[in-house]
């Protein structure tokens, strides 16, 4: 699977006090010869006068024999060894009889019958059993308390393995055409990616703050202004914002940069890297990625990021109903709403699980949820009898809907229907098995509005980040308008990736700021040595950042991107290992000007 071997070359091709091959290396050829061994006790098994041990190191596992007959010093420490215990040991290898080769592992028709055996390590008996692949028992926090023991266990390892894979196959590629890898600043400025800033205070500067960098991205710009065409790093990024299954606080993306670039370059760059990297992970992705335009990925699917593995588009009823009298619809239309609707296909649902769809529905925002099934030109449902029979007829045409299929409708403003049966559709093809197991689908969304207006804010906020070029020209008076040169990939419905050509023009930089509500004196404070840097002779550029950890969550086949970062932090942004973020002393607060204003219940 990777392009790096599961038993790597021994350090220096030569044993040493410890081990001189590894536990997963032993196979036909070293039968009749002798192996020296390290590793943690995996189990014991105790057979009357004799010891079996699954000896476990990164390689995996192979059986050693504690025979007194062999070593009677061996053999009394194996009968003391306990699960995690660090050993030594040495012997000759030998086949094991037919009946007793273990098929389950690669070395499963050899043991080591250990002749000298030494424990470097006793270990306490651990929170819970590193044995086996299956996800532990054990509640995540004690999993990340211990997470030294967790990695031990074999998926989390590969999965490790399978991140570094993947991040060399990122190097490989892009170091092969010409990009350059450049690191760029953590103690900087704030970097708008959308998210809340971690400030670090100065102490040299006391009152300034360093803000971490929610991205490169005004570095990488500025890279390009400096001339190297070509950039790429593997970036810490840092984003103080709500944590989910698919976002930690400190996160790693693969950022890219590329000068003289149009929007097809940058794809095209890019699809050869996704084909190559997901390679080396086995999943194959099939060239060129389609594309959607971010206003179809909405219309069809109810979100930018489209789930392609299955059907379940969602359609607009509303022109069919134009004329219709039902109370709840035609107040919606009047309001300026829509009506969306999505055939969920042939289904056999009992009354309880069609009421508990529309909770599902009220519990994501929507007022209700009309649900029927075809029945002959009409409905069996208990809104049928407030629509005709060519309302009837017309939205079992606009739905596709043929005799017993199950469709389920709701009237609200645009971006709460489409909101709320997206995430319908999703929720449904999991719960209903429809996502075929192994597949695999891409897309580009492409065609993106450069702005969205904000009600909460009361001003229009960059759909991507303010440094987003666009096409054509501004138009003051129809801003939503605007579509930014920008282009998202998304994998089985996340997000995977995001990048923009960018503004390369000073001027039009403090255009589109002015038009976020962003007047001249600020942006010179915050974005003032950009907005110089262009004015040197910055070339045409854009690029894209991925990230890491959602790319190899979703290549581990795991849910959260946790289980592919070695010390992640909990949903409340803590680590139970280190138990950061915790509180510092007075002396160093001191030292940074800075005083704590606790909440009231700790004071
Ligand atoms: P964007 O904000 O889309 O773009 O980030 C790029 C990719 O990073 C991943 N990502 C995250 N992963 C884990 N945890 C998080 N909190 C998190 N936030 C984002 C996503 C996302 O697609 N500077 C631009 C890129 C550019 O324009 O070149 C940027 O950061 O997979
Ligand atoms: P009501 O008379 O409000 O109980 O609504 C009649 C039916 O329409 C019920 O089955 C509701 O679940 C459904 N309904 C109400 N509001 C909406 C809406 N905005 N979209 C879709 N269905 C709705």
């Amino acid at each position: 699977m990777t392009d790096q071997p599961d038993v790597p070359e021994f350090p220096a091709q030569r044993g040493n006090a410890y081990r001189d091959t590894w536990c997963g290396e032993i196979s036909p050829d070293r039968v009749g010869g002798e192996a020296r061994l390290a590793g943690w006790v995996n189990r014991r098994r105790d057979h009357g006068g004799l010891v079996f041990i699954d000896l476990r190191d990164r390689t995996g596992l192979v059986q050693l024999v504690f025979d007194p007959d062999d070593s009677g010093t061996a053999f009394a420490l194996g009968h003391k060894l306990r699960p995690e215990d660090v050993i030594s040991v040495a012997g000759p290898v030998v086949e094991r009889s037919a009946e007793t080769v273990n098929p389950e592992i690669p070395t499963g028709a050899f043991e080591i019958r250990v002749a000298e055996a030494d424990l470097l390590s006793d270990a306490q008996t651990p929170p819970f059993e590193i044995e086996g692949r299956g996800a532990s028992e054990v509640g995540e926090e004690t999993r990340l308390r211990y997470r030294y023991l967790d990695l031990r266990r074999e998926n989390m390892r590969e999965a490790l393995q399978l991140r570094a894979a993947i991040v060399r196959a990122m190097r490989t590629q892009l170091d092969g055409d010409g990009f350059v890898e450049i690191e760029t600043p953590v103690l900087t400025r704030s970097t708008p990616e959308g998210a809340r800033d971690f400030l670090v205070p100065s102490r040299l500067q006391q009152g300034s703050f360093y803000a971490l960098p929610q991205s490169p991205q005004l570095f990488k710009q500025l890279l390009m202004v400096a001339g190297f065409e070509r950039y790429y790093q593997i970036a810490r990024c840092f984003r103080d914002e709500d944590l989910r299954a698919d976002r930690q606080p400190d996160f790693t993306q693969l950022d890219i940069e590329m000068s003289f670039v149009e929007v097809e370059d940058v794809i095209a760059a890019n699809e050869r890297l996704m084909a190559h990297v997901l390679g080396v992970a086995g999943i194959e992705v099939d060239l060129p990625i389609p594309r959607i335009s971010h206003d179809d990925a909405i219309a069809r699917f109810g979100t930018d990021r489209p789930d392609l593995r299955f059907g379940m588009e969602l359609t607009d009823l509303t022109d069919a109903l134009r004329e219709t009298e039902f109370r709840v619809f035609r107040g919606t239309i009047d309001g300026g709403g829509i009506v969306k609707g999505m055939n969920a296909g042939k289904r056999d649902l009992a009354r309880s699980e069609l009421d508990g769809l529309i909770a599902d529905a009220q519990e994501l925002g929507a007022k209700g949820l009309v649900w029927a099934f075809r029945e002959g030109d009409g409905w069996r449902s208990p809104t049928a009898k407030f629509l005709t029979e060519a309302e009837l007829a017309s939205l079992n045409g606009a739905l596709g809907a043929e005799e017993g299929d199950l469709l389920l409708i709701v009237a609200d403003e645009p971006k709460v229907a489409n909101q709320v049966l997206g995430t319908m559709r999703t929720r449904l093809a999991e719960r209903w098995g429809d996502i075929p197991e192994g597949a695999n689908a891409f897309c580009w969304i492409v065609d993106w509005p450069l702005l969205e207006w904000s009600e909460d804010e009361g001003r229009w906020t960059p759909l991507h980040h303010p440094f987003t070029a666009f096409e054509g020209e501004i138009d003051e008076s129809d801003p939503g308008a605007i579509r930014a040169r920008a282009y998202d990939l998304v994998w089985n419905g996340s997000e995977i990736g995001g990048g923009s050509i960018r503004i390369s023009d000073s001027a039009q930089q403090e255009q589109v700021l002015t038009l976020l509500g962003i007047d001249a004196e600020e942006a010179e404070a915050r974005f003032g040595f950009l907005l110089e840097a262009l004015r040197f002779g910055a070339p045409p550029h854009g690029g894209i950042a991925y990230g890491i950890d959602r790319i190899c969550a979703l290549a581990a086949g795991t849910e959260s991107i946790r289980d592919v970062i070695a010390f992640p932090k909990t949903a409340s942004g803590g680590d139970p290992l280190t138990g950061a973020p915790a509180p510092v002393d007075e002396r160093q607060l001191r030292e940074l000007g800075v005083t704590v204003r606790r909440p009231p219940a700790q004071q």
